[in-house]
């Protein structure tokens, strides 16, 4: 379990430093695309994105949707407050919102593709937005890390932009495949925190 956040980033950037090398084909469950590129098959989120799905691919575009406010649109569910990071979370202070796929799976049902969820991280004083994270299932069915696309920016700096790997070996999936687990561990399927 890695705990210490300059471990995890470091970690994060030594895979997304990786994730460049994988080549782009098709969306399947395993190593070798890099998310749901163009022409992959109906069952996966579009590559571009809507108001229910964040982009993947560009940093600038992911950033953009972001910024325009889309995770906060219609029919997502925000928690209302920025709270302190739940153990055995490595976010600190954050703000959860799920999209209608997400807040609308019934426990103990597994997240459907195009489930998302996005973080909003914040400084100590609870107010001041410093990053933003995203989970985006790729398809359907028990999730393994490749089922997951995974970002993560601090201030202007890509943490992580990219699928996770299939043994969950990266540090986004090795955390969150934990999720329901045990009691220490809640949620499901990948996700530790559903808003309703
Ligand atoms: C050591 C464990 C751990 C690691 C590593 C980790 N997370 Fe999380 N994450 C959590 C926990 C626990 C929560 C829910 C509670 C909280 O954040 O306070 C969470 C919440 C989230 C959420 C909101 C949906 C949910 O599952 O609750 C997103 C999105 C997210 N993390 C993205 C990421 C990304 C992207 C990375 C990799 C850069 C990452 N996480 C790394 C533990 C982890």
């Amino acid at each position: 379990m890695i705990k210490n956040i300059k471990t995890v980033l470091k970690t994060a950037t030594a895979i997304a430093a990786m994730a460049v090398v994988a080549s782009a084909s098709a969306c399947t469950d395993d190593d070798t695309d890099a998310g749901c590129p163009a022409g992959c098959p109906a069952g996966c989120p579009a590559p571009a994105g809507d108001a229910q799905t964040p982009p993947q691919g560009s940093d600038a575009v992911i950033s953009a949707w972001i910024t325009a406010g889309s995770y906060k649109g219609a029919g997502w569910k925000c928690e209302t407050a920025a709270h302190d990071a739940r153990s055995p979370s490595p976010h600190g202070k954050n703000r959860i919102c799920s999209n209608t796929k997400l807040a609308q799976t019934a426990a103990p049902g597994l997240y459907p593709f195009g489930a998302a969820s996005v973080k909003e991280l914040f400084a100590a004083d609870g107010t001041t937005i410093t990053g933003y994270a995203i989970g985006l299932k790729l398809n359907d069915g028990a999730s393994d890390g490749s089922k997951w696309y995974w970002y993560e920016k601090m201030g202007n700096s890509v943490v992580i932009n990219g699928k996770g790997a299939k043994a969950n070996t990266d540090v986004c999936s090795g955390c969150h495949a934990g999720a329901g687990t045990d009691a220490a561990h809640p949620g499901r399927d990948f996700v530790y925190t559903q808003v309703p």
